[in-house]
Parts: structure tokens; C-alpha cells; sequence
């Protein structure tokens, strides 16, 4: 599917239950294999980036059985259980696999070279290679140690005590895993708080881990054992959904099992002081992870905010769809501290900025976020996706209040992270 067309809807109505979340996807299936012992991951996110990390693993000589709706068994050999991959692991566009399996395969002694798509190859590596280097890393990589392709050939690690520059998650995570192939025990500190999954994830599968405020501390040689995970829905496509809501007449959903890890929630609570009509339900929680169901219906009056540095690690992947829900609140949205965001699947900045303006909308580009002005009527065109499957995510949600038809040209990356979504969009539609 090359381009898909959308037109405005009278309402969106219904339930619906968002795909697995990618981030703890991603996670269950990499420290499963590093468990000793079988896992079952329940609701894995079959979609192209963690399917990714999947190939990773089975290259690494991990057995892994995929069953019926969803479900994964991983029969894990431990951390030196990994042998050497007889070809490129290919990374496909998911820079948690290649970040997060760089941690990983630093401390095993063997060759690895790993490498993505043409949106990968392009992504800074420099975040995680600098501090695997302080450990001892023997790793190399194109352009001067920046990008992928990456070779890495495995190697006695030594802790380090590292500041990390960026709050990343993914950085974050690469230097756990390292951590846990390194003698002694490595501190890592964040200057914001980012997704905590792994921190969640590794502690209940036994690891030897401490966290205080936005220091975590990880002692080599810490052992997993196996542990079965279910993967709640994944609150970044939930996203969607609730700005589809909040901004199409006529429509309530309810929207169920979602995430709601307060490292990933900050879109919630500027809906709040955007007035926005959403509530949560029947909270709980499943593997470790909070989750609810999310009741949100059309508000007429959505109000401009401001975002600031502060906010910006716990909403950096809703930022497309927070642009979409800004063109229609009162007022001049703001956003500033998110040049994270043009290092994202695409340049996310310029991607708004240039599509948005094609639609009649008022943007201001900055080199650290976007001012959108509110309340305008978006008009049809032809927008692009970049290849990135939140900003076509957000403008077929745009095309439902558009007064002409908008064509997203580049549509197929959506199975990134969310195969069906069309459709799923289309059941909604009263
Ligand atoms: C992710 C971390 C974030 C996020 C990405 C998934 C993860 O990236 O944007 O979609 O699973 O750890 P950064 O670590 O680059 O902020």
C-alpha cells in the first residue's frame, strides 16, 4: 500500500483495544533470551520493529516459537548463551533493536555487524558507542563512529559511572545491558526521567538493579530467570485514537487495556490543561506495567499550551499527534526542548512544520520544536509520510476533520508499529 485516502468523518464510536506495546515487545523478547529457562510473552506486538529484535535473537542462536494470537516462547540459554551470527543482523527502521542489542553484543565475544534501513542508517549511534567505549567496548561504526552500519566485536567490559547527556531510553537501556556484562557495578543517571521498562522488566527477571531518582545502578554477572510477560496496549497508538476522539464531532470511544507507565503518559496530562474530555477507568495492572481503559469523547474548546524541556521525555513519541491536536485549540501551541524529535524515524519537526503548512496551517519552525497556531480549518491536499509510521498515523487522523480528502503518500510504514490501523480506524467511523 503505497498512499491511502481519507475523508471527513461524522463521529467515531466504539471500543477498541490498541496494538501491544512496542517498547516492552522489544524488551520481553531480548531479556527473555538473555533468562536462562522458557518464557512465554503474551500479547507480542507482531508488527515490523520488534520482529526486528525477534530476528536479532533467533541470528544470536536463540530459539523462539511463535503460537497462536500473539504468543511467543523463548527458550533463553543465559547471558554468554549467545553464539556468533552467521550473517548482518539487519535492524530494519528500530533503533531500540540496534541500541538496545549493541549493550548486548559488546559483552560477548564474537562478531557481530549490524545494520537498518535507509532512516536507520542515518540515526545517531554516537550516544550509545562514546560511553560502551569508556567500558572497553571494541565497537566501530560508519562515518567516524556515528552511524550504521555497526561492528562490534565483543570484549571484557569494565563498569563505568556515566552521565548520559540526552534523556534516551534507548540509551539507557544499551548501557544496562552492557552493564550486566561488565565487572563490577555501573551506574547510569539521566538528566530527565525516560521509559522505565527495562528498569521494571530486568528487576522482576531477577537482575541485580537499583534505582534512585534518575540513577540506576546494575551489578555485573547479575543472572535472569525466565518470567512469562503479557504486553498491555501500547499508549503511543492509544494515541491516536484519543486525539481522533477529542477532535472529530460526535465521537465517544473507549479505548481499553491501554499503558499507563507514568514515564510515557505526559500526553495525558496536557490534555488536562487542555480541557480536554478524557477519563480513565478500571485501573490496574498487568506484568508490572500500570494499565486502564481511556474514555474520550469530542471537546469543542481544546485550549493551547505551552511544552517545555521538562515535559518532553514522557511524551516524545506523541508529538505528531499532539501537532494535529494543537491546529484545533484555542490559541498558539507552543513547543520548545524537543530536538530530540528531529532525530527520530525522520526529521519529526520538519515533517509537521512542512506538511501541516500544505493543510493551511499557521507553523513556525525552530531548531528545538514547532509554534502552531489554533483553530484552523485544515484544508485537503497531499501530505508525506517521510516513512515514518506516527506521522502518517497523525494525518489520517487530520483527514477526518479535513474539509477535503487527504492523501498520505507513503502510507505502508504504519505496520512499524501498528498493522491494521487503517482498518482499525475505519470500524470506528459511525
Ligand atoms: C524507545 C525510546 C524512545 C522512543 C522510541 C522507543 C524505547 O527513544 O522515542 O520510540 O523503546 O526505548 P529515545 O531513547 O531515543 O528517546
Amino acid at each position: 500500500m503505497k498512499r491511502v485516502e481519507l475523508t471527513k468523518s461524522k463521529g467515531l464510536r466504539g471500543e477498541v483495544i490498541p496494538p501491544p506495546d512496542k517498547s516492552i515487545s522489544h524488551r520481553a523478547i531480548m531479556f527473555a533470551s538473555m533468562a536462562r529457562g522458557k518464557s512465554v510473552v503474551r500479547n507480542f506486538l507482531w508488527a515490523e520493529d520488534p520482529l526486528s529484535t525477534m530476528q536479532a535473537m533467533r541470528m544470536l542462536g536463540i530459539p523462539i516459537h511463535d503460537g497462536v494470537k500473539g504468543e511467543v516462547t523463548i527458550d533463553g540459554k543465559g547471558l554468554q548463551g549467545f553464539t556468533e551470527p552467521f550473517d548482518v543482523i539487519d535492524c530494519g527502521n528500530s533503533g531500540t533493536t540496534i541500541r538496545l542489542i549493541s549493550g548486548l553484543l559488546s559483552g560477548n565475544p564474537f562478531l557481530s555487524i549490524l545494520t537498518g534501513d535507509d532512516s536507520l542508517k542515518q540515526r545517531p549511534m554516537a550516544r550509545v558507542i562514546n560511553p560502551l567505549k569508556h567500558m572497553g567496548a571494541l565497537i566501530s561504526a560508519r562515518n567516524e563512529d556515528r552511524y550504521p552500519p555497526l561492528a562490534i566485536k565483543g570484549t571484557a567490559l569494565k563498569s563505568i559511572d556515566y552521565s548520559m547527556p540526552i534523556a534516551s531510553a534507548q540509551v539507557k537501556s544499551c548501557l544496562i545491558l552492557a552493564g550486566m556484562y561488565a565487572d563490577g557495578t555501573t551506574t547510569i543517571t539521566e538528566p530527565q526521567k525516560s521509559r522505565d521498562h527495562t528498569e521494571r522488566m530486568l528487576a522482576a527477571m531477577g537482575a541485580d538493579l537499583e534505582v534512585q531518582g534518575l540513577s540506576i545502578a546494575i551489578k555485573g554477572g547479575s543472572r535472569l530467570h525466565a518470567a512469562d510477560v503479557t504486553v498491555p496496549a501500547d499508549f503511543s497508538s492509544a494515541a491516536f485514537f484519543i486525539a481522533g476522539a477529542l477532535i472529530v464531532p460526535n465521537s465517544q470511544i473507549i479505548i481499553r487495556d491501554v499503558g499507563m507507565n507514568p514515564t510515557r503518559t505526559g500526553l495525558l496530562k496536557l490534555l488536562g490543561d487542555m480541557g480536554a474530555d478524557v477519563r480513565l477507568e478500571n485501573a490496574r495492572e498487568i506484568s508490572g506495567e500500570p494499565i486502564a481503559d481511556v474514555v474520550c469523547s469530542t471537546t469543542e474548546r481544546l485550549k493551547a499550551v505551552k511544552i517545555g524541556s521538562e515535559m518532553v521525555p514522557s511524551l516524545i513519541d506523541e508529538f505528531p499527534i499532539l501537532c494535529i491536536l494543537a491546529t484545533q485549540a484555542e490559541g498558539v501551541t507552543e513547543i520548545r526542548g524537543a530536538q530530540e524529535l528531529r532525530v527520530k524515524e525522520s526529521d519529526r519537526i520538519k515533517a509537521m512544520a512542512t506538511e501541516l503548512a500544505k493543510l493551511g496551517v499557521e507553523v513556525r519552525e525552530y531548531p528545538d520544536g514547532i509554534d502552531i497556531r489554533g483553530r484552523n480549518e485544515l484544508t485537503g491536499g497531499i501530505v508525506d509520510s517521510y516513512g515514518d509510521h506516527r506521522i502518517a498515523m497523525s494525518f489520517s487522523i487530520a483527514a477526518l476533520i479535513a474539509t477535503q480528502k487527504i492523501t498520505i503518500n507513503n502510507a505502508s510504514c504504519v505496520d512499524i508499529s501498528f498493522p491494521g490501523f487503517y482498518a482499525r480506524l475505519k470500524d470506528l467511523e459511525v
